[in-house]
């Protein structure tokens, strides 16, 4: 079954068409980092203009990359939530239209669904049952994957996501935006040890974190600096900071996975691509003998093919939608 899968929950719109949610036939993607990097973070009006202006095009590219016609197509997946609302409606109405022109079922498909799934691409033999890290600019989850499509929140951010959090600290070091990847460079340029950072915990609910601290903590400690003149260890900076994210994340994971019984921990998102949270990721499951699978680096950003992929067990299981599907900016991964 091969599905043409859409993607345009924030700044990139991302077109695929994927073979039976493993194999990805063609998988074309138009960022538009660089014109947000321009304003330090996604203009969400900006964003949507741009999805308008390179969709059809980038149909075409997916279609003639994978060596389809639209004939071929036997239907179209898209993410309906969750994301910047107009970026999100861009894309669902497109899919709407080629669904209803190719005469095609339409397959509403959770964004974060979708960052799991994109485990499934890179590994055959992956199947749920597992414990999901799900890390991302938008979410930062420990989801119970039961099944394909039956998932249960463990635990999750009380406010910022990991991902905004990184690209919060990362601009007032200085580097551009999105700032995960140059804070990951930056990081692995000092051994750390210089700034005592926080590590929030949430009461009574052990598998909750909470960001919004230490974010508030990095751009205080970079103002105060520019403010008294003081020279900042931005390697050191970077390099602690992340460590409190990891050190927040990975232990969490543990206990999920310790909680649930789950001897399989496979990552996902944007986040699941810093160096430091994978070795530290990895360290943990050796030690307690769980396997863990890591995206590889183009699966972790958003894509197309992940919404591919997750489509068609969505389609399996029967979810399939009317034209009067809706665009939701928020949307539990459960429902
Ligand atoms: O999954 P993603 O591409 O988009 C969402 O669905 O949100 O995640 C984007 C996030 C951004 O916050 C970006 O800075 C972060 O992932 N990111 C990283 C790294 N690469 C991207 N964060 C930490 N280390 C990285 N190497």
């Amino acid at each position: 079954m091969k599905i043409l899968a859409f993607e345009s929950s924030c700044d990139e719109t991302a077109v695929a068409v994927v073979e039976d949610g493993r194999k990805v036939l063609s998988d074309a993607i138009a960022s538009q980092a660089d014109m947000h990097a321009l304003y330090g973070g996604v203009v969400p009006e900006i964003a949507s203009r741009k999805h308008v202006e390179v969709i059809a095009a980038l149909t075409e590219q997916a279609l003639v990359d994978a060596g389809c016609t639209r004939g071929d197509i036997d239907a179209v997946a898209v993410t309906y939530a969750p994301g910047l609302i107009g970026a999100v409606l861009v894309g669902l109405s497109f899919a709407k239209s080629v669904a209803l022109g190719l005469g095609v079922p339409l397959i509403p498909v959770h964004h974060i669904r979708g960052h799991i799934a994109a485990n499934y691409l890179a590994f055959p033999e992956l199947e749920p049952p597992f414990l999901a890290l799900a890390i991302s600019g938008g979410n930062t989850l420990l989801i119970d994957v039961a099944g394909y499509t039956d998932m249960r929140i463990l635990g999750g951010t009380r406010d910022d996501a990991a991902g905004e959090c990184f690209d919060k600290a990362a601009r007032v070091l200085g580097l551009s935006y999105p700032g995960g990847k140059p804070m990951d460079e930056l990081a692995r340029t000092s051994p750390g040890g210089v700034y005592k950072l926080p590590h929030a915990k949430v009461d009574g609910a052990p598998l909750d974190m909470s960001f919004s601290g230490l974010k508030t903590a990095v751009v205080n400690l970079a103002h105060h600096a520019e403010q008294v003149g003081e020279p900042l260890d931005r390697g050191a900076l970077a390099r602690d900071f992340t460590r409190a994210v990891s050190e927040t994340l990975v232990p969490r994971t543990m206990e999920a996975a310790r909680q649930t019984g789950r001897k399989i921990i496979v990552a996902a998102g944007g986040v699941a691509a810093n160096t430091l949270i994978r070795a530290d990721l990895e360290r943990a499951c050796q030690k307690e003998g769980r396997r863990l699978y890591l995206p590889p680096l183009k699966f972790c950003g958003d894509n197309g093919a992940m919404i591919g992929a997750q489509g068609y067990y969505e389609y399996l299981a029967g979810h399939t939608a009317g034209m009067e599907l809706n665009a939701y900016a928020t949307k539990e991964i459960e429902e």
